[in-house]
């Protein structure tokens, strides 16, 4: 068993160590020339890509989290409305699917049971399904029509890590594939993306060299029963992520907020030394979060901040800092999960639990 963790505590701390390779793996052969080329993965016609209306992303857990960030990140991108649905309600709810509407449906396993539902629905209302997994064989492979993996490699602790990281890529990637078809980004934006999107794994491993800062911050944080994440854009939809990490293994009771709606609530819950833990890495709302950050310190809460390495701000209105490396700011969330990865990891370590083995939860829910 020691061999299989190749020296790593835990499963968990291994696969949150290996997200360089597995995000180099799911770039390897797929960007040639400053340009996204997925012609060996997927066959859809340039036709078939032209004649996209909507995309849903349906998915369960943390690979939904993923279709969240898809939303922003395609929209941006491409200009194409999108939804983002969990495939339980999803597959119950009578979505508008149209032969024109693309479903991806998003699965580590390729195997949870809502998520193939949904996959089935959408197949029978004629959409076309492009499914994102990192198994060979599994049943959304065999079963979507077109298929792009993840390279993720075996994850075998419960809480996901790598396969999330690797699902963004894949999402990234798709996403500049139909803006090249589509015409929605020139060439010289093309080239800034995919020459970002190489210089991740480089960019991951220097937090991971980083990784004992976080140590203390997840062993105070170990002793409370709540916190809270808050986070703007693209953020909001990694503190969600952050957020259930830290609930899957340390069973801390947290909440990810979108920054400016806490006072619609959450606020009334802010009291004296409740963690929080503020994502500030989008620039175009960097001064908001800081108001929002205002807000909940001016009420007791005792402030982690996660910045951009050289930002000089976000220090002064925060009780602690950590920083992420800078990347373009739709590619942030790569970076910006892990330390909030080993957040979760350290606290669960801290309160003496089964990191990889979370009571109630299984890896993979293959029965309703
Ligand atoms: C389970 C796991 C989660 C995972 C979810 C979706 O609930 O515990 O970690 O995110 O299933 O799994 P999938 O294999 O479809 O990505």
């Amino acid at each position: 068993v020691t061999a299989e963790k190749a020296g790593y505590d835990h499963f968990m701390l291994k696969e949150i160590f290996e997200q360089p390779k597995a995000i180099r793996d799911t770039l390897a052969g797929r960007i040639k020339d400053g340009v996204v080329d997925l012609a060996q993965d997927i066959s859809f016609t340039e036709e078939d890509l032209k004649g996209i209306d909507k995309i849903h992303f349906v998915a369960c857990g943390t690979a939904y989290h993923a279709g969240l960030m898809g939303k922003s990140v395609v929209e941006k991108l491409v200009r194409i409305p999108v939804e983002v649905d969990v495939a339980s309600e999803y597959r119950y709810r009578d979505p508008i699917i149209t032969p024109s509407t693309l479903v991806v449906v998003v699965s580590q396993s390729g195997e949870t049971a809502d998520t193939l539902a949904a996959l089935r629905e959408a197949k029978k209302a004629g959409a076309k399904v492009l499914g994102i997994t990192n198994v060979v064989g599994s049943s959304v492979s065999r079963e979507a029509d077109q298929v792009l993996m993840t390279w993720a490699g075996p994850e075998i602790a419960v809480a996901s890590t790598k396969a999330y990281t690797s699902q963004l890529i894949a999402i990234y990637l798709f996403s500049l594939h139909l803006a090249r078809v589509r015409g929605s980004l020139d060439a010289a934006e093309l080239k800034a993306y995919t020459t970002a999107l190489l210089n991740l794994p480089e960019q991951a491993q220097t937090i991971l060299e980083e990784a004992d800062a976080i140590r203390p911050f997840a062993e105070g944080i170990a002793k409370h029963d709540n916190l809270f994440f808050i986070g703007r854009g693209l953020d909001y939809a990694v503190v969600m992520e952050g957020s259930l990490k830290l609930k899957e293994i340390s069973y801390i009771h947290s909440e990810a907020y979108a920054a400016g709606e806490l006072k619609h609530g959450t606020l009334a819950l802010i009291e004296d030394d409740i963690p929080v833990i503020a994502l500030a890495t989008q620039k175009a709302v960097f001064e908001k979060m800081v108001s929002n950050i205002i807000e909940v310190k001016a009420r007791g809460a005792h402030v982690l901040g996660i910045g951009l390495q050289g930002d000089t701000e976000l220090g002064k209105s925060v009780d602690e800092t950590l920083t992420i490396p800078e990347t373009l700011p739709l590619l942030t969330p790569v970076l910006a999960v892990i330390p909030l990865q080993l957040l979760s990891y350290y606290a669960s370590v801290a309160r003496g639990l089964n990191v990889d083995k979370p009571r109630n939860l299984a890896k993979s829910v293959t029965v309703e």
